[in-house]
């Protein structure tokens, strides 16, 4: 039970379907709805008063109607008011997130609506039509890929056809299209982070990564544990060394067919199953760390769908994969490591092992590349969920110009990330006295966030602009979206692809 988008031209009524939705914003006016009088020939305006449906965010009615002796349902889908000038487009993601989840509930296995005006959102059809198509289509995800007795077998896919409307159909169609590509990589993704973890092994993620850079004529670099070894990458060795499960560092290279384009760097932490190794996790923290590949899962699939949208910029991806687990090699509390770059760090506490993986990642990537700019995803502190709470990811950089990209890219993906201070202050937590740094910060400097921030930094080589996105907050069981599901949300997917679509040097 999934939704397919379908694009269309056609005006609503020529389209044959079991719902239509009427999508209306607070202080509609009857003629906002007349299309409705296609279909029927009945006065809304007081059953609309009467239910009290005003457009308020949020809201729905939901009736059926009888149309050439057929019953079809109607919905009434509210998409809230103007916050100054324009309405407000998360309301919107919001509003259709609330419609599929409705259908699906509702069996309704084909809907039409027309897409609202893009210019009553401040924007162009073309960014409005890619929002709709990839949101409809990350509502509808649902991971059943283990449930054999299906709940409902008659339960077939949502088709969602959406009409034009009055828009600009050249760049709606060019966005719609783009929208699908986006919703595809956020759902693979997500497919990726629910999987369980001792079916999703680190050469599992490298074998797939390595089929879709084939399939979309992307440059694909895979090394193993050996030669992650050879290269000096103790970081990711390490911590490898308490899993029977063989390591992988995954290297993705899309080549815009622009010459002298710009480059981005995308590091992705791909921690399989972090149990904590021998710093221990308590069982119910332990419980949704097959979770903890969120960042390598999504550098991978947002370059693939970059691969299909060929924007104007390169993009080299690359995650460093690994279990974190409790063998008889294991990483020990003590242990000092050293990574690619050669600098050197104590390990106070083997849970601490995104930063690890990272250190090397970060310094093999700014080393071997010249980026523009190079930004790390990792689901890496606990801290961070108490920090931003679930409906944002934590930024972390010091260099202003591309976290106000990074920023931007958020808001207009609706991927939101919350910028947390990261002042020199908060270094010397870092500070060891028989290594160049420790992994974990001193406890009287507690904003693990930001003190994990400051051990990646040390890692960014030649000056490369970088930021951090701390996912841990964002990337799973995130409550109250009408648009997500329980389980993994495809966190940063949408910005990194936003990202490197408006990249303006
Ligand atoms: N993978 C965890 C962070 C995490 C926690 C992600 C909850 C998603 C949800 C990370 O490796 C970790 O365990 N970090 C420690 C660091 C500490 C030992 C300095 C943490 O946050 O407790
Ligand atoms: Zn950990
Ligand atoms: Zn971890």
């Amino acid at each position: 039970m999934k939704i397919q988008t379908v694009w269309s031209e056609k005006d609503i009524h020529e389209v044959e379907s079991q719902g239509i939705a009427i999508l209306l914003a607070e202080g509609f006016t009857p003629e906002d709805y007349a299309v409705v009088a296609q279909f029927v020939d009945t006065d809304f305006a007081a059953y609309l008063e009467l239910k009290k449906f005003t457009g308020a965010a949020g809201s729905m009615l939901a009736l059926p109607i009888i149309q050439n002796k057929k019953i079809t349902k109607l919905f009434f889908v509210g998409c809230g008011k103007k916050d100054n000038e324009n309405l407000n487009i998360e309301t919107y993601r919001r509003a259709l997130g609330t419609l599929v989840t409705t259908a699906q509930a509702k069996k309704i296995e084909s809907l039409v609506f027309a897409m609202p005006q893009a210019t009553q959102y401040g924007v162009k059809a073309e960014f409005f039509a890619q929002q709709t198509s990839s949101i409809l289509e990350i509502a509808g995800y649902k991971y059943d890929a283990f449930v054999t007795k299906a709940q409902d077998d008659t339960q077939k896919d949502v088709v969602v056809t959406v009409c034009c409307g009055t828009n600009d159909a050249s760049g709606a169609r060019v966005g719609f299209k783009t929208g699908q590509i986006i919703a595809q990589a956020v759902n693979r993704e997500r497919d990726w982070v629910n999987t369980p973890p001792s079916r999703l092994t680190p050469t599992h993620i490298a074998d797939m990564a390595q089929e879709l850079a084939t399939e979309h004529g992307l440059k694909a670099t895979i090394f193993d544990g050996k030669k992650i070894k050879e290269l000096g990458m103790e970081g990711l060795h390490g911590v490898s060394r308490g899993s029977s499960q063989d390591p992988r560092f995954v290297i993705l290279e899309y080549k815009s067919k622009k010459a002298d384009a710009p480059t981005l760097g995308f590091v992705g932490k791909g921690i399989t199953f972090d149990s904590g190794g021998l710093s221990i996790k308590p069982a119910n923290s332990m419980e949704e760390m097959k979770e903890d590949m969120a960042g390598a899962g999504s550098v991978i699939n947002s370059i693939v769908a970059l691969a299909q949208l060929q924007p104007d910029v390169n993009v080299v991806a690359v995650a460093a994969i690994t279990e974190n687990l409790v063998g008889p090699d294991a990483l020990k509390p003590g242990d000092i490591l050293r990574f690619y770059n050669g600098k050197t760090a104590e390990v106070r506490n083997t849970d601490a092992e995104g930063r690890l993986v990272l250190a090397d990642a970060l310094s093999y990537v700014t080393k071997n590349y010249t980026l523009d700019a190079v930004i790390d995803i990792a689901t890496l502190t606990g801290a961070c969920i108490y920090a931003v709470g679930p409906f944002f990811s934590a930024l972390l950089s010091d260099n202003t110009n591309f976290a106000d990209k990074v920023k931007a890219a958020g808001e207009r993906s609706g991927d939101r990330v919350w910028a947390l201070p990261f002042t020199p202050d908060f270094k010397t937590a870092i500070k060891s006295e028989i290594a160049d740094m420790q992994n974990v910060g001193s406890p009287s400097i507690a904003a693990g966030t930001i003190t994990a921030a400051w051990f990646l930094r040390e890692f960014v080589e030649n000056n490369t602009p970088w930021a951090h996105l701390d996912i841990a907050s964002s990337a799973y069981n995130v409550p109250n979206i009408s648009y997500y599901r329980p389980g993994a949300t495809g966190s940063s997917v949408r910005l990194l692809i936003d990202l490197a679509m408006q990249w303006k040097a």
